[in-house]
């Protein structure tokens, strides 16, 4: 096994309070980091750097964990820029532009979308994504989600079946009878290549029963929930989520104090997805009220061709700034350590020996410019299970 020594880090942040300044990003000055295979295997001050195979000086970049981001919506054909536009030229949103992209996927081969899926890892890990959860959800057959989510599985461990997204044209008729596809043959054919269950509980896709029934027979198949809730108005899916002792409650935009407290009381993590609201033109979930509530906040892309067609975590710590009044350290943690409690990972998302070795080595001297320099491509070198990857 070979050993890297990462040293001359300006500042690295570690997710650890009991690192560096004590706060809760365990931020080290002048640090320096040793991987072991795959591993952490030290860090601390630079000035006691163990020796190591090989050294790598840094030149005073800041050091954070790699990013993980707990939701997207990457197996898909097709694009909706047109609608996009629409939107901008003040369209609302709703959930039936999914069906278009539903035709599109239907329609594509194989390799077509493990083409996209891979194009779109690719731009996330140059931006210092290590770690990603991917959803099926453009399908909606029982062939379609199946190889949805086997495509899925090529390129991370964390994919999610959401037969449960909208109910196609073909059931308009018959919800009761896509649901029952959905909790049956559905999902017979894709519990082996899913580790969760998700449904989309809101206007215009399932109600709380339907959702209720889904994630329940997902659950007992051996799948993990999480959802899709309170995107487009007040609904039941966080106190859902919060029933059901879901792994995440997603989106988060409108809340009445009830929900914020069930999240607190649950452990229910809440993933804020401000690149929705970017490019809705939706109002912005309020993170601080949240946080003030107790309540574990993750950030994510939710990158899809409709509601929000970012990979960018950086841009969503951004936003998360300026939008919704996180501090910067409030919003690294949550696009790391927080994405990391989304996906139920103690192994991701923070730097501690014996952490996967993911970090993002940035062009910049501290975390503060992932919000502070928005839009710049910042991440200088990103390592992911100990191996350079971009
Ligand atoms: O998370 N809300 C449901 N699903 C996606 C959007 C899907 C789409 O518009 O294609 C989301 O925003
Ligand atoms: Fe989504």
């Amino acid at each position: 096994m070979t050993s890297v020594l990462l040293t001359g880090c300006g500042s690295l942040v570690t997710n650890n309070a009991s690192h560096g300044d004590g706060s809760r990003l365990g931020l080290v000055a002048d640090g320096a980091l040793v991987i072991d295979g795959d591993r952490v295997g030290w860090l601390g001050s630079r000035r006691d750097a163990p020796p190591a195979d090989a050294v790598v000086d840094l030149g005073g970049r800041a050091v954070v964990p790699g990013f993980v981001d707990a939701h997207s919506h990457l197996v898909f054909a097709g694009d909706r820029a047109e609608e996009f536009a629409a939107r901008m030229a003040g369209e609302p949103y709703t959930a039936g532009g999914i069906a278009s992209t539903v035709t599109a996927t239907r329609a594509a081969s194989d390799e077509e979308l493990a083409a996209t899926v891979t194009r779109l890892v690719a731009e996330m890990t140059r931006q210092g994504t290590t770690t990603v959860e991917v959803k099926s959800g453009y399908g909606l057959t029982v062939i379609d989600e199946a190889r949805s989510l086997a495509i899925a599985g090529r390129v991370t461990p964390e994919t999610t079946y959401l037969g449960a997204h909208v109910v196609p044209a073909e059931y308009a008729d018959d919800v009761a009878g896509y649901v029952d596809l959905v909790t049956g043959p559905m999902l017979d054919a894709c519990a082996p290549y899913a580790r969760w269950v998700d449904v989309f509980c809101e206007q215009g896709a399932f109600d709380a029963d339907a959702a209720r029934t889904v994630l329940s027979a997902g659950m007992r198949a051996g799948l993990q929930a999480r959802i899709h809730a309170n995107q487009l108005g007040h609904g039941p899916g966080v106190q859902l989520a919060c029933e059901l002792g879901a792994a995440a409650a997603d989106h988060c935009t409108y809340l009445h104090d009830a929900d914020v407290d069930a999240l607190a009381q649950s452990g229910v993590v809440a993933t804020l997805l401000p690149g929705v609201e970017f490019s809705t033109r939706s109002p912005y979930p309020d993170a601080q009220r949240l946080l003030a509530a107790g309540v574990t906040v993750a950030l994510a892309t939710d990158c899809n061709p409709g509601s929000c067609y970012t990979s960018s975590m950086p841009l969503c710590i951004a936003l998360a700034v300026r939008e919704m009044g996180m501090s910067p350290a409030q919003a690294l943690w949550a696009a790391t350590a927080g994405g990391a409690a989304a996906l139920r990972r103690d192994d991701v998302g923070h730097l501690g020996v014996g952490a996967r070795a993911d970090l993002v080595v940035l062009d910049a001297p501290s975390y503060l410019h992932l919000a502070y320099r928005p839009g710049v491509p910042l991440a200088h070198a990103v390592w992911r299970a100990g191996h350079q990857v971009a």
